[in-house]
């Protein structure tokens, strides 16, 4: 049995880390493991403009003193968005992407866009400036259903924007169905697709079989079990389209278990040592690392990191702690709901 395994330091692809004492509680739950993230911009208001990015770049740097982790920043579109400031950030290295949520989609959305032909010629501008777009795949029409979102907006949205702006490099994030897999796989240039932590490991039962766990909703919601299987096969296959995005989530326990519960899951504390323990019992260990550290930086045109994380297997279950503690409350650590035997060696 594998008992170390050494990986080029990872990066993580889709990343909320909030504002305030929030950001500075769980920042370096994410800074320990990782090189590089790519960070969310659903502030409230939202990260939209080249000057906020910086902005938020430096609060984020403030809350991590010292630490090896570089913040890899977006802007939020809006149907507002002033393209030549998108592709000036871009260019200035301020941002690496710019994030694409429906209006209403999910948390801090609002601002978010209604009409796709408005971000139209934004969308033109980005491709040729090789901006890349990272898209929340989910249509928010109310008779539609919310387990359906994410293969609708695929058939009604994703698709028809990249047979109108051919040269556009989307992300999508967070996939959860075999039809979002199956979509990736089948494009031919331009697109790739991140995939979470939880979303290896939860179906729609575990939120909701033998009562609620708030802890395990997010969006999009953990599809059934034949989805979580497609996603598995996608992230241990090696196709360099795949690659770790954890949208590891925070929100204050209270703001989690409430009448009416927000969306995410955090998972920045314990993510490389779950995965290792996923890829391990999928008999694919050995594509670890270019799930989490190759293929994404690869898509994005970045170098891969020069530094190492190393995993140590041990005998008896690692303990993490149940909750983070912050400023802004306690914020629960995602529960895989098995042993994991993998833990981060001191570096
Ligand atoms: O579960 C989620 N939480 N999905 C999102 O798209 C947003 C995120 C958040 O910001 O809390
Ligand atoms: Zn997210």
């Amino acid at each position: 049995m594998q008992r170390t395994l050494t990986l080029t330091r990872p990066d993580d692809f889709h990343l909320h880390l909030r504002d305030g004492a929030m950001l500075t509680g769980i920042a370096p739950e994410s800074a320990r493991d990782f090189a590089r993230a790519i960070i969310m911009p659903n502030l409230v208001p939202p990260v939209v403009t080249g000057a906020q990015a910086q902005a938020y770049r430096e609060r984020i740097r403030t809350a991590l003193p010292g630490a090896d982790f570089t913040p890899l920043m977006t802007l939020y579109l809006t149907e507002a968005s002033d393209s030549a400031d998108i592709v000036a950030a871009h260019r200035a290295g301020i941002i690496h992407a710019v994030k694409l949520y429906p209006a209403g989609a999910t948390t801090n959305s609002d601002s978010g866009v209604g009409d796709f032909d408005r971000v139209r010629a934004t969308f033109e501008a980005m491709a040729e400036a090789g901006v890349p777009l990272c898209v929340h795949g989910e249509v928010t029409d109310a008779d539609i259903d919310i387990f359906d979102r994410e293969a609708v907006f695929i058939d009604r949205v994703l698709d028809p924007i990249r047979r109108a702006v051919p040269g556009l490099r989307v992300i999508m994030e967070h996939v959860t169905t075999a039809d979002a897999v199956a979509y990736v796989r089948g494009a031919d240039r331009g697109l790739g697709a991140t995939i979470t932590t939880h979303h290896l490991i939860i179906n729609r039962n575990h939120i909701l079989a033998g009562g609620i766990r708030p802890h395990y909703y997010c969006l999009p919601v953990a599809k059934r079990e034949t989805h979580r299987q497609a996603l598995l096969k996608a992230a241990t296959s090696g196709d360099a389209r795949f690659f770790l995005g954890t949208d590891s989530a925070p929100h204050a326990d209270p703001a989690k278990e409430a009448a009416c519960g927000c969306a995410g899951c955090f998972t920045a504390t314990n993510t490389m040592p779950v995965l290792a323990e996923v890829f391990e019992r999928a008999g694919a260990l050995d594509r670890l690392e270019a799930f989490v550290a190759h293929h994404g930086a690869d898509f994005y045109g970045l170098p891969r990191n020069a530094g190492q994380l190393t995993l140590e297997r041990q005998d008896a279950p690692v303990r993490f702690p149940e909750k983070i503690e912050t400023g802004a409350g306690p914020v629960t650590v995602f529960d895989p709901g098995f042993p994991v035997h993998w833990r981060v060696a001191a570096g």
